[in-house]
């Protein structure tokens, strides 16, 4: 009985590797997303992760990037709107009971299926490990899988490069389950919805967002900034003249705006469209201009980010609340992730110490043996005596 209502449970579990501050993709790709879930309330339970070990995979020799980006992260995700109250956000290094589960599940899973992972393969590719791949970095999808399995969360939102995660997670859930009995819960990713979400072209029109390429918007920016970001960005390079047809499609400045306008941002900002279908019709027959439309985008985006930016401020004044949040966090995570622990300690059949019928069995077998011992010595003792 007890198990069917666990099983029911929804928790749901994400989080980011601090290796940077996040940006508008972050925003649109999971960040408004999150907040959107704890606000409808429809989990029983919600975490987000800062991955510092699993950041460190690959920054070993840069442990202070990491160390500087936890604050970064915490601040994005408390500025966004995600609620400690609601939502338990806490720190990976923190939580020590993932790198027992880790260890366990290292042993299910074997080198060849790691190499194959396809998450991994990429990641590998933009590196330059050369022959010296860290076991860590390569071990990562495993370790994402304790993160998962530690929570028992059974929704995962991510994009979609991470599906491969999942799987991996997925497949050791059911390696430990077969082989010890039904112990984890198999987790589901959720995609974003909307396909613009996915991924946010750079600034500057390239594929990805990207601290080194300098094309990212960050949800730190001021004003100021963003606009002459805005102004500078790629758009459609055959709309020469404003009276040239436009496209809309594979242009930057629309795909930003597709994933952030809201008709009443056109009542606020530019009332002679009612929606974002007329501004894109205009622009496709010809005869509207990139820089009304940037300037559009450019207020869009303020309009925003100015409750972010509201949010940030007060938690940049106030940092040592901010690390107390994550501290609380993970002490909370610690304590769920150790109910897990000892779940899997009792199927593995590790659990020596809170175990008082392996300790009797163990007790009586050892009496048993001293016993029949002592007989013998007794037996041997009489003999010796008799001869
Ligand atoms: N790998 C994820 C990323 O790079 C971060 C992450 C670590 C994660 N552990 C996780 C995401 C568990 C979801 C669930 O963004």
């Amino acid at each position: 009985m007890e198990q069917i209502e666990k099983q029911e449970k929804r928790i749901m579990l994400t989080g980011d590797r601090p290796t940077g501050k996040l940006h508008i993709g972050h925003y649109v790709g999971s960040l408004r997303r999150r907040v959107e879930l704890q606000e409808a309330g429809g989990f029983d339970e919600m975490y987000v992760m800062i991955a510092d070990t699993q950041a460190l995979t690959d920054n070993a020799g840069n442990p202070q990037k990491v160390r500087d980006n936890v604050i970064e992260v915490a601040l994005d995700y408390l500025s966004v709107g995600l609620d400690p109250e609601k939502t338990t956000i806490f720190v990976q290094s923190h939580v020590p009971q993932l790198f027992e589960l880790t260890c366990y599940y290292l042993d299910l899973v074997t080198l060849s299926r790691l190499e194959r992972n396809p998450t991994v393969k990429n990641e590998l590719a933009q590196r330059e490990f050369g022959e010296s791949i860290p076991a860590g970095f390569l071990c990562y999808p495993v370790s994402q899988a304790s993160d998962i399995t530690a929570f028992g969360a059974n929704i995962v939102p991510v994009g979609e490069d991470q599906a491969p995660m999942i799987e991996q997670c997925n497949e050791i859930v059911h390696k430990f389950n077969s082989l010890y009995g039904e112990t984890l819960v198999p987790a589901k990713i959720m995609l974003p919805e909307n396909d613009a979400c996915k991924r946010l072209p750079g600034t500057d029109g390239k594929a990805k967002m990207s601290k080194s390429l300098g094309n990212c918007i960050y949800l730190s920016d001021d004003a100021k900034t963003v606009s002459k970001k805005v102004m500078t960005m790629f758009t459609d390079p055959t709309h020469l003249r404003i009276e040239d047809p436009g496209h809309t499609e594979n242009n930057p400045v629309f795909i930003y705006l597709s994933a952030f306008v809201k008709d009443e941002h056109f009542q606020k900002f530019l009332p002679q469209y009612h929606n974002f279908e007329e501004l894109k019709a205009h622009y496709e027959r010809g005869g509207l201009g990139d820089v009304t439309v940037k300037r559009f985008l450019a207020d869009v985006l303020n309009d925003t980010l100015e409750p972010i930016r509201q949010r940030r401020k007060h938690f940049e004044a106030n940092i040592p609340e901010v690390y107390r949040i994550l501290e609380e966090g993970s002490i909370k995570a610690a304590q769920k992730a150790n109910e897990t622990v000892m779940k899997v300690r009792r199927a593995l059949g590790v659990n020596y110490f809170e175990n008082k019928k392996l300790i009797e069995k163990q007790s009586k077998a050892y009496k048993k043996k001293l016993a029949d011992e002592e007989k013998m010595n007794a037996y041997l003792a009489k003999q010796k005596k008799a001869n």
